[in-house]
């Protein structure tokens, strides 16, 4: 299949940016102990996880249960809940693949969490495993003092629950965006992070995982010994927003293929809108930086920039998502390109699965 014959609008993923931003990320943890379990809230797709593990991952991270039903159903894991898990259908979804054999840790922060577990747990026979979650500054999901999360790991092993360890995401990183200030929040996170693994430690029950950062953080991750692994996600395809925080690192690996559907004087119309891109990250851009969709309604997107005057009705433009994530989630399929061609079409399965 040409470029040209795909419908518009449509995701084009490039595999050689891919595997380039796989590699990338192989390469910055190589040689520091650090493993990456990298989270699926960006592919959404089994065989971009594949790639994922086949290229040293040790698992893969996901938000939600319907990820991990996808991976599971794929065969792909250990998996790592990275959240909390609450009331009885979202338990007993839990329970079913753990019924099944699936390697899957989950998240707790209270005593509520351990307990609901745990009774799960011993009701279906089955035996759970979980990571601690402890809030590193972020102020969402997690334990506070790090008595909390030894009382907690304690209470997990009397409860037969599998402790495993703690997880700490910085994300709150995000908001800063001078970069020297944003390093001292990264470093401040960490730190909170160790009081955690000290304290279990002296407790006696030290963390065999201690799971932490994104993509904008890993390389400050990396050189703190107690971190085991890290759970970035945008690396594997890079978006606008990331490149602000991580500039130069990753290739931009997705483009929304989209068709001029009218020109004006000073825009150009595209066939692309809310339904299709996001623009919660600021206004998508086109790869050369020449155009941008300045504004989105459901259907259209107004473009314009200094090459808008070369656009002609059916011209094809490709624009980089601001925010890769959520683009992603309003689709079903990737159109994979190597070089000119698109050689492949891969169901983005976990699309949607917010539950
Ligand atoms: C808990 C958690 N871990 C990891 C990540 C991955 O971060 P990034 O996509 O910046 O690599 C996120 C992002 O939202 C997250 O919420």
């Amino acid at each position: 299949m040409r470029i040209d014959d795909i419908d518009t609008p449509a995701l084009v993923l490039d595999l050689d940016a891919v595997e380039d931003n796989i590699a990338t990320m192989a390469n910055l943890l190589a040689g520091t102990g650090v493993r990456l379990r990298p989270h699926f809230k960006t592919p959404k797709c089994p065989q971009v996880a594949r790639m994922q593990l086949e290229a040293g991952a040790i698992g893969i991270t996901v938000a939600k249960l319907g990820e991990a039903e996808v991976l599971a159903d794929a065969g792909l894991g250990p998996i790592l809940l990275a959240n909390q898990i609450v009331g009885g259908p979202k338990l007993s979804r839990l329970v079913a693949l753990l019924r099944r054999g699936v390697d899957l840790t989950v998240a707790v922060e209270s005593e509520h969490h351990v307990r609901e577990l745990a009774a799960a747990a011993r009701e279906a026979g089955v035996c759970a495993a979980a990571v601690i979650e402890i809030d590193a500054g972020m102020r969402r999901c997690g334990t506070a003092a790090p008595a909390e999360t030894v009382r907690l790991a304690r209470l997990l092993l009397d409860e037969g629950v599998d402790f495993r360890g703690i997880m700490g995401y910085e994300g709150h990183m995000y908001g800063q965006p001078e970069p020297s200030a944003r390093e001292a929040l990264i470093h401040s996170a960490l730190e909170v992070v160790r009081r955690h693994v000290e304290a279990l430690a002296e407790a006696g029950i030290p963390p065999t995982i201690v799971s932490t950062s994104g993509t904008a953080s890993v390389h400050i991750a990396v050189r703190e010994p107690f971190v085991t692994e890290v759970q970035a996600g945008t690396y594997v395809f890079n978006d606008l927003h990331n490149e602000e925080f991580v500039p130069g690192r990753f290739r931009f690996a997705l483009t929304l293929l989209t068709t001029i559907i009218a020109v004006k004087d000073r825009y150009a119309v595209a066939d692309c809108g809310m339904k299709s891109l996001t623009n919660e990250f600021g206004p998508p851009v086109s790869a050369d930086g020449r155009l941008r969709a300045a504004r989105l309604s459901e259907e259209h997107a107004i473009i314009v920039g200094e090459g808008v005057g070369e656009l002609g009705p059916g011209a094809r433009v490709e624009l980089i998502p601001s925010h890769g994530d959520t683009t992603i989630n309003l689709h079903e399929v990737y159109y994979v390109r190597r070089g000119g061609e698109i050689v492949d079409t891969w169901p983005i399965l976990a699309a949607r699965r917010f539950r």
